[in-house]
């Protein structure tokens, strides 16, 4: 084969075990085989049809779906309140004794909200939005750590049709003015800070720093979570207990368009400005919370706990909207997973009886490097669906969650989605579909996806390329704020017609899905286009290894050649004779051409605050260039650490 007719994606490496459903789980899922057919043989009469029997419209919508490409509207002529969806509806159908937020504080505080609770709390905070002038259209930022006043202050805003942007509280206060100019928000909400490892992180003196630049902003709204009092700056700044707890505890909803905005969510784009993702309210909250019945298979009495952070669009999707919608009891913790110790959630599991847990794989990966016997030391019967989510979960990583926290029952979702997509895309249906570790499977029902070569043509069976989706689906994105042309480039100039979504994926012979990582990761030896993710997965199969890193690097030879980053599980020494044997792990498990030239032993990763691997920096590292952009690194001395690291083991 000449070079150009290479696959855009090699697909190397092949994973045999399947675990098919347990009929028990099966004959109680609530996903059925039926609805892919139903959903294939017309999706937007499916949508449709969900569309009129799940939500309490406030006036019916006229049409299910206008598509101009690449701009879409669900239901229009439809009118509803999302927070009423979310809070009231509950209510009035005999919920509102149920908990909706069991609320974990770090050091050990708790509260619990009940579904009243919440319509009570998002009433008042909504009425104090409206004392200091904001209206339906006016954009609210949100900047907080995981307290219950976030997922209220979010309510509060879509009570009355002001859209809120939620920065996550580990942002600088240089990223939030950012984000708020962008917007144009009018009233900020935050708090003095919140616990994170076993320490006060403030967040005040950010907003503040934030504020002095952004003209936009009027009022300030602050939670009192230490009670230890911070600088107020006097007619802007005014306490939440102030100003929330004398409101009426009646305000009505506010019927908003189907097409209505009810948050933009930034994303942090590694190089250029960050986009300002928009998300509307009918097909959003429609997608959330039906993806949500369906891949969790939600039932009355589950307690639901997505462990991600509210600022990223999993919490918007899966912790507040999605869940409330179907009436979720749901967990949330304020603080890390290794605070006082590594089996803090393992505790929270126990504790609260949680049956259903979603986290991401860079989690998944941190406690399999401190081993199997913090979860071990605990009851964790109650688990019976787990969920991933965030990047591509190795094989091994799956099959250590599987069997150390799903005690190797519970059924693991691997869930494909973004934050443009608004809800779950690709996924297995728990109950349904037969899973392989390390694939997520296929589009959910209604959503169609496929793998394409450079030309757009759809990829054989067997085959690598780009992942793209060829239809409207109602929660995705309707655009980036104020920046049409920018949304036309981005997401739909690529291939005519389709959105690609930056991934790589292939399918295999049984047309499963399996995620290969950012097409802009991907590495190309000696014309081989390689994907980091199957690297990756062969470097984690070996027993040593908890995590590992690939990045491509120049070579003369090759074009380019790939050198490894390895963090080894606790308590495994990093040898030369490791390193050897690793190499030879990856040319066994996939073949000589992925191979990794260098590898080298480090402590940490530098990931993104929301726990991606950044890869570019570790190309900045590995060729000695200096670093590039490293405001969204969660952690900066983790690359100084890697640099000290002399230990390069060379082929
Ligand atoms: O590369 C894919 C990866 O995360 C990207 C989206 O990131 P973000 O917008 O921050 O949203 C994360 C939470 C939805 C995707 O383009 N990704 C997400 N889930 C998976 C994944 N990669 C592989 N497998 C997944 N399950």
């Amino acid at each position: 084969m000449s070079v150009d007719q290479r696959p855009e994606i090699e697909n190397l490496l092949a994973e045999a075990r399947t675990f098919p459903p347990d009929p028990a789980f099966a004959a109680q899922a609530n996903a059925k085989p039926e609805i892919y057919d139903e959903a294939a043989a017309d999706p937007v009469a499916f949508w449709e049809r969900l569309a009129r029997e799940r939500i309490s419209w406030f006036e019916p919508f006229t049409t299910t779906l206008e598509w101009q490409l690449p701009f879409a509207k669900w239901f229009t002529g439809g009118k509803l309140n999302v927070a009423y969806e979310c809070v009231d509806r509950q209510v009035e159908r005999g919920l509102g004794d149920k908990v909706a937020y069991h609320w974990i504080g770090e050091p050990g505080d708790t509260r619990t909200l009940t579904y009243r609770d919440l319509q009570r709390e998002v009433s008042k905070a909504a009425n104090a939005l409206l004392e200091l002038g904001v209206r339906t259209g006016d954009r609210v930022a949100i900047y907080m750590p995981m307290i219950p006043e976030l997922p209220i202050a979010m309510l509060a805003c879509a009570r009355i049709g002001a859209p809120h942007t939620v920065v996550f509280g580990g942002f600088s206060a240089e990223a939030l003015s950012g984000r708020i100019n962008d917007c144009g928000a009018k009233v900020l909400i935050t708090a003095d800070g919140g616990w994170r490892r076993g320490k006060k992180v403030g967040l005040k003196h950010h907003a503040d720093e934030a504020v002095s630049d952004t003209p936009t902003i009027e009022k300030v709204i602050v939670v009192d979570r230490f009670g230890e009092g911070v600088h107020m700056v006097p007619r802007r700044d005014l306490w939440w207990h102030d100003i929330v707890d004398r409101q009426s505890d009646d305000c009505p909803p506010v019927p908003v368009d189907s097409e209505h905005m009810l948050y933009l969510l930034y994303t942090s784009g590694t190089t250029a400005k960050p986009k300002g993702i928009l998300h509307t309210s009918a097909g959003y909250l429609l997608g959330t919370s039906f993806s949500h019945e369906m891949i969790f298979d939600l039932k009355p009495d589950d307690v639901y706990w997505c462990a991600a952070d509210i600022g990223w669009v999993t919490g918007h999707s899966y912790i507040v909207y999605g869940p409330l919608k179907n009436g979720t009891t749901g967990i949330l913790y304020e603080g890390a997973p290794d605070t006082p110790t590594w089996d803090r959630w393992w505790q929270i599991v126990e504790e609260y009886k949680v049956s259903i847990l979603y986290t991401a794989p860079t989690a998944i990966r941190a406690f399999m490097k401190q081993g199997p016997q913090y979860p071990e030391a605990h009851d964790l019967a109650s688990l019976r669906l787990l969920g991933s989510v965030g990047e591509p979960i190795n094989p091994e990583a799956w099959l250590w969650y599987h069997e150390h926290v799903g005690r190797g029952k519970a059924p693991i979702v691997d869930t494909w989605w973004q934050t443009e997509t608004g809800m779950i895309l690709i996924t297995p249906l728990p109950g349904v579909t037969t899973t392989k570790p390390g694939s997520a499977t296929f589009p959910f029902p209604g959503v169609e996806a496929d793998v394409v070569d450079g030309n757009g043509e759809s990829v054989p069976l067997g085959g690598g390329g780009y992942l793209v989706l060829k239809r409207p689906w109602p929660a995705m994105l309707r655009g980036i704020y104020g920046d049409d042309e920018r949304y036309r480039q981005t997401y739909w100039s690529r291939f005519d017609g389709l959105y690609f979504a930056g991934d790589g994926a292939k399918r295999d012979e049984d047309g499963y899905f399996w995620l290969l990582g950012r097409v802009d990761d991907v590495m190309n030896i000696a014309g081989h286009r390689i994907s980091t993710t199957e690297v990756e997965s062969a470097l984690v199969d070996h027993r040593a290894v908890a995590e590992a890193a690939v990045v491509g690097v120049k070579d003369d030879v090759t074009g380019q050649a790939i050198y490894g980053f390895v963090i080894l599980k606790a308590g495994q020494e990093p040898t030369d004779a490791l390193a050897v044997q690793l190499r030879e792990h990856v040319a066994y498990v996939i073949g000589p051409i992925a191979r990794p030239k260098y590898l080298m032993f480090v402590p940490d990763l530098p990931k993104t605050r929301s726990g991606k691997i950044m890869r570019r920096l570790l190309r900045d590292i590995a060729e000695g260039r200096t670093l590039g952009d490293t405001t969204t690194l969660a952690d900066a001395t983790v690359v100084e650490t890697i640099r000290d690291n002399t230990g390069v083991a060379e082929e």
